[in-house]
C-alpha cells in the first residue's frame, strides 16, 4: 500500500481551514495530527478543541499520533474529537495491551510508535494487537528535522515481524520524509508516509502528494 498522511503540525495554523481544503482536494489518504504535551517530548502543539475543529472541515481519516505521557487517559476524549486512527508510544505508555484494547473498543485503529532508539524486538508481543505500527525517523517534538538513515533497516526489520506475526498490519513513518527518500521507504515496505515540511513548505503541495504516491 502507498498512502500519504501529510502532517498538519507544518500548516499554517492561522489558515488552518484552508490547508485542510486544499489536503481534501489533493491524492492523501489522512491527515496526521501531532499532539505534542511538552513532557513526553519538549514542545507542546494543540489538543483535542483544536482536533474538533480540524475534524469539522476534514474529509479524510485523521490520523493522531500522540506525543504524551500515559496516552491511556485520553483515549475516549480524542474520539470524542473526532480521532480515527490513534497511535501511542511504546515509551510513553506502561499498559500498552490494555491501551490498545480501549482504543479498538472505542472504535478507532489503535497502532504504536517507536521512538528512532527504541529497537524493533519491543513489538513481538504486541504486534498482533495492531492496526499499524509507526516508526519515527527523526527524535519526536518539531518539524523540519533530518531523516535518519537507520530507518530503512528498521522497516525491514518490522515487515518481517509482520509477515510472521500480523500481516495486515500497515507501516508507517514520521520524520523528515521528502520526495527523494520516500520511493526507497516504499520499496523497503513502508505502508504510510507521514510529511510535513516536504508537503507544506513546497511550491505546489498537491503535486509534492502525488509525485510522492507515484
Ligand atoms: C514530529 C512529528 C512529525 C512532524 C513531521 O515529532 O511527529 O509528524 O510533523 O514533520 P517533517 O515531515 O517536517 O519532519
Ligand atoms: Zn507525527
Amino acid at each position: 500500500m502507498k498512502l500519504i498522511s501529510p502532517s498538519l503540525l507544518s500548516a499554517d495554523f492561522g489558515n488552518l481551514q484552508r490547508d485542510i481544503e486544499m489536503l481534501n482536494a489533493s491524492e492523501c489518504d489522512w491527515l496526521h495530527v501531532d499532539v505534542m504535551d511538552g513532557l513526553f517530548v519538549p514542545n507542546i502543539s494543540f489538543g483535542q478543541p483544536i482536533v474538533k475543529h480540524i475534524k469539522k472541515h476534514a474529509q479524510k481519516p485523521l490520523d493522531v499520533h500522540l506525543m504524551i505521557e500515559e496516552p491511556g487517559r485520553y483515549v475516549q476524549d480524542f474520539r470524542d474529537a473526532g480521532a480515527d486512527i490513534l497511535t501511542i508510544h511504546y515509551e510513553a505508555c506502561h499498559h500498552h495491551d490494555r491501551v490498545l484494547h480501549a482504543i479498538h473498543d472505542a472504535g478507532m485503529k489503535a497502532g504504536v510508535v517507536l521512538n528512532p532508539s527504541s529497537p524493533i524486538c519491543l513489538l513481538e508481543d504486541i504486534i498482533q494487537e495492531c492496526d499499524l505500527v509507526l516508526l519515527m525517523s527523526v527524535n519526536p517534538g518539531f518539524g523540519g528535522q533530518k531523516f535518519i538513515e537507520n530507518t530503512y533497516s528498521k522497516v525491514r526489520q518490522l515487515r518481517a515481524l509482520c509477515d510472521r506475526k500480523n500481516p495486515q498490519c500497515l507501516i508507517e513513518v514520521d520524520g523528515g520524509v521528502n520526495l527523494q527518500n520516500a520511493p526507497k521507504l516504499f520499496e523497503a515496505g513502508a505502508d504510510v508516509l507521514v510529511a510535513g515540511n516536504a508537503v507544506f513548505k513546497s511550491d505546489d503541495p498537491q503535486k509534492t502528494i502525488h509525485d510522492m504516491k507515484n
